[in-house]
């Protein structure tokens, strides 16, 4: 009897260890074995055939075995299990890696904020070269030869044969380019990247952005110039941001102005190190269309007035976000643009 269970533990776990990786395989080992009518089942039966004094430790063995048998099944149940979730080396009980999803940088939002707000109010976003000649950044919007802006330090020229051509410094040449293609009335603001050779610290970078905007009908006047950009700063800073007008001087509009709004940080009030005390911060230049640059597009100046502005997107992006340096915006630093 000792023998006969010997034999079958062996067998028994000789046919599991052989058994390839299926469940339904193991499964008729167990019922071979441990069924109802299994081969262990049936020794146990035999049971009544032994001597009295044999009988306990006979009991102990078949039980022994048993055990083994079942024990070794579970492992092997337990192996298939996790090789049929690594499927060809990769475990599919592994957590997910999420995806990260990128959003647009501060500055295309700033711009996107900015042209929404004027969208509102009418305006259609155009844009133009990059690469510009001295004519459409210079000549057309009345900037004289001896103008500081036009020397090599200020601008950056290209080395090309005939025309000269630059980098604008500045997004009004899209306002000759524009008018020279359309008639008023329109209403037009124009973004993009502008360029001026300024050694770079915390508030000056080589290349950012502007976004300039064009009105022209007839009877424009000042106080719609004045309207329009008191709606504005009012949505992009907050609706009880004031404005006011400083005298100013552009060769393209007369007469112009520095445009501030009342300190969006401190709201007038203790030490402020960003409007320096001062309780007003400058945000951009404007002023009626010079008639020099309506003659320069053929424009009658008899017949049309217009209302032209310029802002710097960055330095208004820096103001509404609380960054006080500007190169932060082109290191690309996800901790940095991870928080827009
Ligand atoms: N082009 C000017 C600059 O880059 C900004 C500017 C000022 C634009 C007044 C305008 C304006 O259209 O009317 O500094």
């Amino acid at each position: 009897m000792r023998e006969e269970l010997k034999k079958l533990e062996t067998e028994a776990l000789k046919e599991i260890e052989a058994s390839s990786n299926d469940r339904e395989a193991l499964e008729a080992i167990r019922v071979k074995y441990l069924g109802r009518k299994g081969a262990l089942t049936d020794i146990f039966k035999k049971i009544g055939t032994v001597s009295p004094s044999e009988k306990p430790e006979i009991g102990r063995l078949i039980n022994i075995v048993k055990e083994n048998v079942s024990k070794t099944l579970d492992a092997k149940s337990e192996a298939i299990s996790k090789r049929s979730v690594k499927l060809d080396g990769v475990d599919v009980t592994l957590p997910g890696v999420a995806h990260k999803t990128g959003h647009l940088h501060p500055v295309t939002r700033t711009i996107n904020e900015i042209s929404d707000i004027f969208i509102s109010l009418g305006f259609r976003v155009i844009e133009g070269p990059e690469i510009e000649t001295e004519y459409y950044n210079f000549e057309a919007l009345n900037i004289p030869l001896e103008h500081p802006s036009r020397d090599a330090f200020d601008t950056f020229y290209l080395k090309t044969e005939k025309e000269k051509y630059l980098l604008r410094s500045h997004t009004s040449p899209v306002q000759a380019r524009f008018m020279e293609e359309n008639s008023p009335p329109f209403a037009i603001i124009v973004p993009g990247r502008v360029y001026r050779p300024d050694a770079t610290d915390a508030s000056h970078s080589f290349m950012f952005h502007q976004i300039e905007g064009l009105v022209v009908g007839k009877d424009i006047k000042f106080s719609d110039l004045k309207g329009v950009l008191t709606i504005f700063s009012k949505q992009m800073f907050g609706s009880d941001t004031k404005m006011r007008f400083r005298p100013s001087f552009f060769p393209f509009t007369e007469p112009s102005a520095e445009v501030d709004v009342s300190c969006i940080i401190c709201k007038g009030e203790g030490h402020c190190s960003v409007c320096g005390d001062k309780r007003w911060l400058e945000i951009l230049g404007a002023g009626m269309v010079n008639p020099k640059v309506f003659k320069a597009v053929g424009y009658d100046p008899e017949k049309y007035t217009g209302f032209a502005f310029g802002m710097g997107v960055e330095r208004i992006a820096m103001l509404k976000y609380g960054v006080n340096d500007i190169r932060l915006f082109y290191e690309n630093d996800v901790r940095f643009l991870e928080q827009f």
